[in-house]
């Protein structure tokens, strides 16, 4: 039995930190899994860090489902959330209860999340009521990049932080279980976070938060020359990778690959 949304609401409530981290396939899920996180997210920046593009706007709900389904093979006891990609909720709150239905039915996750505060409640109310847990994601909101003009921390002035906070509300009255806070100052998300009931999880918006969110590969350093700053790196496995090629690649021009060990 896979981990539910009440297990997050009483991490929270305890006081303990909740881990939450990207997948988007059979092997790097199984890695999360086996390290303990129990919140995968099969982000629909997926986009950028597997189909190469410059933003999550191209991300399709097919390739959202064929990514899920990889995750959830490969996972037993991980909660797996699925990505909403842009113009697959925005529409109308029929499209959005589709589509929303569809990540759970065709690719297997147990929960959805979206972007967007107030203009968006009513339709996250309409998902919930169907059965849909939905997770929330307000400051910066990848999907609005053309919109915001690039990715900046959000929040800044009281004007901005009190706008935050009313769609926080808005967001938690419609039945969200939980908000993930991206690029917020870390003062503003910890008012965020005191003032809801639900877990906030944070990237990129301080340690206040009920939990952290970060992507496989900012942490592991597989694109070695993106480095954003709230990622810490654990790993350099972008030249890790790299190194490992390049000895094969002169072990067969040197003939040293296949040894007789390693022949039939
Ligand atoms: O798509 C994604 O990976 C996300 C995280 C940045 C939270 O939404």
């Amino acid at each position: 039995m896979r981990h539910s949304i009440r297990r997050f609401q009483k991490m929270r409530d305890d006081g303990n930190p909740i881990p939450m981290m990207t997948a988007y396939d059979y092997t790097s899920a199984y890695a999360v899994e086996k390290a303990g996180v129990p919140i995968i997210l099969v982000g629909d920046s997926l986009g950028q860090v597997i189909l190469g593009h410059d933003s999550t706007v191209p991300v399709t709900m097919d390739d959202m489902i064929r990514h899920i389904q990889m995750v959830v093979r490969s996972t037993e006891k991980s909660h797996i959330v699925g990505d909403l990609p842009f113009m697959s909720y925005q529409v109308s709150e029929e499209q959005a209860i589709c589509n929303a239905g569809r990540l759970l039915k065709e690719g297997g996750c147990q929960s959805v999340k979206l972007e967007g505060g107030r203009s968006i409640a009513k339709t996250v109310k309409k998902i919930v009521q169907v059965g849909i847990p939905v997770m929330g994601h307000l400051g910066l909101t990848p999907q609005s990049v053309n919109q915001m003009g690039g990715y900046r921390v959000q929040g800044r002035s009281p004007e901005e932080s009190q706008i935050l906070l009313e769609d926080a509300l808005a967001i938690q009255e419609s039945g969200a279980y939980a908000i993930v806070l991206e690029l917020v100052s870390s003062e503003v998300a910890e008012m965020v976070t005191e003032k809801l009931s639900i877990p906030i999880i944070g990237i990129g918006s301080g340690a206040g938060c009920s939990g952290q969110v970060q992507v496989f590969h900012d942490i592991l350093g597989l694109i070695p020359d993106f480095s954003p700053k709230h990622a810490r790196r654990y790993a350099e496995m972008g030249v890790m990778i790299q190194n490992a090629v390049e000895s094969y690649v002169s072990d067969v021009m040197d003939k040293k690959f296949p040894s007789d060990e390693e022949s039939f």
